[in-house]
């Protein structure tokens, strides 16, 4: 059980060792941020992706959502996604997915779950458009891993679908990347998606630059 009182321990000698290595650390940090990754993950308590990367202050500029969606009417998300590319100029774009994802779970399933189902109907749409291939999968859990990796490539689309991306894409290189963390296991997942290709084959509907 997490008390406040560790967090504000921890902090105090998180604060301690920075300083020990180095004096003006907090100094250098007040001056501003330059993150190279606009990083897109899931709000889930067990996917801490600084801890498990290594990722320190400043390193990343970060958005987390239930099952790290990329909607295009969420004026978060696109606030985000705009000011990191557009401003921050990152070098990389990340989303990440996870199995056992409750949010991909919730959607798998015929529940009326209020506000969340307007949410969650953005997974449904990931299941409908690769419905074929999913109810191919005979093992729910592979199923389930499988919408996970889905939902990935296609909120990587939906990335590719915004104009400050399309633009960064073609003006300065900026890379889109699909992950997946696997809570079972510990381990970070490149699903190497071919994000070129994808721009390519969507460019016919969806360019805008
Ligand atoms: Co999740």
């Amino acid at each position: 059980m997490t008390t406040f009182k560790k967090i504000f321990d921890y902090n105090q000698s998180w604060v301690s060792d920075k300083l020990q290595i180095e004096a003006d650390y907090f100094e250098k940090l007040g001056q501003g941020q330059e993150p190279e990754i606009l990083y897109i993950g899931c709000s889930d308590s067990r996917v801490t992706i600084e801890e498990l990367t290594g990722a320190g202050p400043g390193e990343m500029f970060v958005h987390r959502n239930i099952a790290n969606l990329v909607n295009n009417v969420d004026l978060n998300v696109m606030a985000v996604i705009n000011y990191a590319v557009v401003h921050l100029k990152v070098k990389h774009v990340v989303v990440c997915g996870h199995y056992n994802c409750g949010g991909v779970k919730a959607a798998m399933q015929s529940l009326d779950l209020g506000i969340l189902n307007p949410w969650l109907r953005n997974i449904r749409d990931v299941y409908r458009t690769h419905s074929a291939e999913l109810n191919s999968i005979e093992d729910e859990t592979k199923r389930y891993d499988r919408l996970v990796e889905l939902n990935v490539q296609e909120q990587c689309i939906n990335l590719v679908k915004t104009a400050a991306v399309q633009q960064a894409m073609k003006g300065r290189g900026l890379e889109v990347h699909g992950w997946v963390f696997d809570v079972r296991t510990g381990k970070l997942i490149d699903l190497n998606l071919d994000i070129h290709a994808i721009l390519k084959k969507i460019m016919e509907i969806y360019k805008l630059d």
